[in-house]
């Protein structure tokens, strides 16, 4: 599938929305020079039916390597189940270097710079969020967003105009969007935390991917 070239969607790499993020980049750019330590742009295709939406990226991982969940511990269920369900080709091997190629997805964060203690604040998701709109109302084929954790489906509500009561984050549920092309699903946060508590199990994430598949036909 062609890639389009609608890359200005995503923030500049030195975005200087959110002045706390930018401080904390600007210390990071001292304590690890050899990092990306900018906005990380989202990883896939433009004209893809997935998108996934994660929190923010990690700070010695996709802030390193600039690319979504790449050397973060949470990519390595990610990308293993992405190929696992045949959205991926190539090898992960946790470096932009890799060759992996997504098929007919995207990934992206609900905020793109990293955040002190992996914690985004209100005004923080808030002021990234239109390029959270902007990416789906570009993706003319999306047929399902993958919403990883609270705060992401949040954002992405929001980014839609539904109310959260209309629906509420629940492992594992599919939510009609009023008027779309597309659903949205939402997962527990694919993050080592969760796993490790099993609050999230590689079972129950496979779970929502059969769902999105069984949804796409995939
Ligand atoms: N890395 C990301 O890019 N996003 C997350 O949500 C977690 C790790």
């Amino acid at each position: 599938m062609a890639k389009s070239k609608i890359t200005e969607i995503d923030p500049p790499t030195d975005c200087t929305l959110c002045p706390r993020l930018v401080e904390f980049r600007e210390e990071n750019c001292e304590a690890f020079p050899d990092y990306f330590n900018g906005a990380v742009p989202s990883f896939g295709s433009w004209d893809a039916e997935l998108l996934i939406v994660g929190l923010a990226p990690g700070l010695h991982g996709a802030n390193q390597t600039a690319r979504p969940f790449t050397g973060d511990y949470a990519g390595d269920l990610l990308y293993a189940t992405l190929e696992k369900f045949g959205l991926s080709n190539g090898k992960y091997a946790a470096s932009p270097d890799d060759g992996l190629v997504l098929k007919s997805t995207m990934i992206t964060n609900a905020v793109r710079c990293v955040p002190p203690q992996n914690k985004p604040i209100g005004e923080e998701i808030k002021t990234c969020r239109p390029f959270l709109t902007k990416q789906i109302s570009q993706m003319k084929n999306l047929r399902a967003i993958l919403c990883l954790g609270r705060i992401a489906h949040e954002s992405t509500l929001a980014a839609l105009e539904i109310k959260r009561k209309d629906a509420p984050f629940t492992h594992g549920a599919k939510h009609k969007v009023p008027g779309a092309s597309y659903a949205l699903f939402d997962s527990y946060h694919c993050s080592r935390y969760n796993t490790n508590t099993r609050r999230l199990t590689v079972p129950m994430f496979e779970d929502v991917f059969a769902a999105i598949c069984n949804s796409l036909e995939c």
